[in-house]
């Protein structure tokens, strides 16, 4: 491998809520590889992330909770830095979003743009919410999904069907914020006319030329980035609005732009800049020579992202890198696909998910099983699928039977044989020969499965060196030949020792954990991946063995199992409205009252007209029952008054506060009685 110099970026988490499994199969730990592998190699790598801390997510999450975002932010901030830490992700820089230096640097890269004439103003109807005062973000809005019917879906997105949304797709759009259906009402935004890049754009994702950027290698970028690409801008790209009206972000830094923030295209990858800037004002190094093309260097920009990323990744921040100037564009944008679990999508909503912070804290030293497991599945090229049953068997059959087994029995035989001592080499016989060939071959093949981001088939390789080891001794079977062939041995334990070093040098970028275990049984420091090793030293003494593997006994799958909940048939009731405060709730007076007359009312087949004693007052309440209930029904029963509604005139009759009733998921209503008996006049609360 040629020497280069690396920024590799992975895709900002949003902290509004824990990482589970999905995000890190699909995105950090495949970047975590890479990563490792490129310094195995020997070359420059930054490793940036950071939390993506803006957004109407985490406004409403804020909403939900009735905290304010940056509490929001700061809690889940800690908790994913120091999930990342524990799963050993090796970031060299754990930035965040609501960082001054972020919105200072997004904010000076908008300025720049904004100078240059890259966006265009235009005023457009968006969402608003007439009681909140305020414009609404697709999150905002719920409505009944057009495609699966499903009542709850997202101005952005169906997380029933995962269908992509735009606000005015929703079937009875209603906002979040007041429950009421929102009006359309004109805003002004900054554009990006994306349309006036497809040329270049075009040039550059079919065949990684660019003047003044160093060429990329077509070849090397994943065939659905490029196909989902150039299906986007074969449909003709459009003009795309790059600010919002929200009080959360990075606020627009012009004149009369209040209430108005930059939208995530220009906020969260300009993160990656940012953290660099923080990694390099600590480090004192300047971070232009990570981004920049100014001294002609050789650095590659590498985005690991999930497939839903890919064209912010790949056509957005690129046009914005472009249009401001002096930065590389990215080298490739190994996008993945989705991880699904146990059938069913992940979904942070309904709590169908394995977090990550969870499993560590109840497995804290099954770290690399894990990451073997999620590198075993990755979904490189399609959807794939986490299932308990399957990570109990890729752990006890492929782990700890193969390569905890190899590990284990060559180093306890070099004890029981030679007192821990590195054996003297013998004359090499065919198989010697074959199996160092097989190592070689190996190795090469790793390396190049890993340039090209297939970290899944790396993972398989480096596990054929622990089937090739326990194939041999199995073979050579030392046990026996000691009594036997003893003059072989030597030779069969010296080899095997080598395929462990081999074993261990390969496995650092997978299970950085286990190899590190590993050389300390071979009481060896860490061999790089640049040079081949070196012949084992003859007389070295190893350590004793450790076990590397535990067995995932059946009572774990059972119980990690039922700690799933199953994903509830979708209720015929609607969702909770949102949060108020307790204030608000103490402002209704809510009382009994027994009906004393009720009568029907003309021209209306729904209403009934009662005369309702309060205990304070003798009242008339128009009330939409009569097809629920006969006035002689009514009379002397024992209601619930909403007292202090203000007073409505219903079909020319003044009706002073409501009845409360239970309405089923059919419409049938049924009045609420007391189970002691009381009459007019309790007060509820
Ligand atoms: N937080 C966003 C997401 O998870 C954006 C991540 S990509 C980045 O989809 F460029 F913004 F970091
Ligand atoms: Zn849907």
């Amino acid at each position: 491998m040629q020497k280069s110099s690396y920024t590799v970026t992975a895709a900002l988490p949003y902290a509004n809520g824990p990482l589970h499994l999905g995000h890190i199969a699909g995105v950090y730990l495949p970047a975590d590889i890479f990563v490792r592998f490129l310094r195995l190699m020997e070359q420059d790598v930054l490793f940036i992330c950071g939390s993506d801390e803006h957004g109407a997510a985490i406004t409403l999450r804020a909403k939900k909770e009735g905290i304010s975002p940056q509490e929001i932010v700061d809690k889940y901030h800690h908790l994913i830095e120091k999930t990342f830490a524990d799963f050993g992700i090796g970031f060299d820089v754990y930035h965040r979003t609501s960082d001054p230096l972020h919105h200072k640097t997004s904010s000076d890269f908008f300025k720049v743009l904004h100078e240059k004439g890259v966006f265009t103003q235009e005023v457009s109807n968006q969402f608003y919410d007439q009681d909140f005062e305020q414009f609404l973000a697709d999150r905002y809005i719920t409505g009944t999904c057009p495609k699966c019917q499903f009542e709850g879906a997202y101005g952005d997105q169906c997380e029933r069907c995962g269908t992509d949304l735009s606000p005015s797709d929703l079937i009875n759009p209603l906002s979040t914020l007041s429950g009421k259906t929102p009006q359309l009402k004109e805003t002004s935004h900054w554009f990006l006319p994306m349309n006036e890049h497809e040329t270049w754009l075009t040039e550059w994702i079919q065949k990684g030329i660019l003047e003044g950027v160093p060429q990329h290698d077509v070849s090397a970028w994943k065939n659905q980035v490029i196909g989902q690409c150039m299906s986007w801008i074969n449909a003709g790209l459009k003009p795309r609005a790059m600010t919002r009206d929200l009080d959360w972000g990075v606020p627009v830094p012009l004149p009369n732009a209040e209430g108005k923030v930059l939208y995530v295209w220009l906020d969260a990858p300009i993160g990656y800049i940012s953290a660099t800037k923080a990694w390099a004002e600590k480090n004192g190094k300047d971070w232009k020579s990570y981004w920049g093309k100014t001294e002609a260097s050789e650095r590659k920009l590498v985005h690991f992202i999930g497939k839903d990323n890919i064209v912010f990744h790949a056509i957005i921040f690129p046009i914005l890198l472009k249009a401001h100037g002096n930065f590389i564009l990215p080298d490739n944008v190994p996008a993945y696909e989705f991880l699904n679990l146990e059938g069913d999508k992940f979904s942070t909503s309904r709590n169908w998910a394995v977090w990550l912070h969870e499993y560590l804290a109840e497995y804290p030293s099954k770290v690399d099983e894990l990451k073997y497991v999620l590198t075993s599945i990755a979904p490189e090229n399609k959807d794939a699928e986490f299932t308990w049953a399957d990570y109990q068997v890729r752990i006890n059959s492929e782990l700890a039977d193969i390569l905890g087994n190899f590990v284990n029995r060559t180093v306890v035989l070099t004890h029981k044989y030679y007192e821990g001592q590195v054996p003297p080499c013998g004359p090499l016989m065919p198989v010697e020969e074959a199996l160092q060939k097989k190592l070689r071959e190996i190795e090469l093949r790793i390396i190049a499965l890993l340039t090209d981001y297939k970290i899944r088939e790396a993972q398989q390789e480096m596990m054929g060196i622990a089937r090739l080891g326990n194939k041999y001794l199995a073979d050579e079977e030392p046990w026996k030949k000691i009594k036997t062939d003893p003059s072989r041995v030597p030779t069969i334990l010296y080899t095997s020792i080598h395929i462990t070093r081999e074993l261990a040098r390969m496995a650092q970028a997978f299970l950085p954990n286990t190899a590190a275990k590993i050389y300390h049984m071979l009481n060896l420091p860490n061999d790089s991946w640049s040079q081949p090793v070196e012949s084992l030293p003859v007389g070295h003494v190893l350590n004793p063995a450790v076990i590397l593997f535990e067995k995932i006994t059946d009572e774990v799958v059972a119980y990690e199992k039922a700690k799933l909940i199953p994903p509830s048939p979708q209720s015929p009731y609607p969702m909770m409205k949102d949060l108020i405060p307790f204030d608000d709730f103490v402002k209704m007076d809510i009382r009994l009252g027994t009906v004393k007359q009720a009568q029907k009312m003309e021209n209306a087949d729904k209403l009934l007209l009662l005369t309702v004693d309060t205990g304070i007052d003798e009242r008339t309440i128009v009330s939409g029952i009569a097809q629920h209930y006969t006035p002689e029904e009514m009379v002397n029963k024992t209601v619930v008054v909403l007292m202090n509604l203000a007073p409505r005139k219903i079909r020319g009759v003044e009706s002073n506060g409501m009845l409360l009733m239970a309405e089923d998921h059919e419409g049938k209503l049924s009045a609420l009685v007391s189970d002691k008996g009381f009459e007019a006049g309790p007060t509820i609360g």
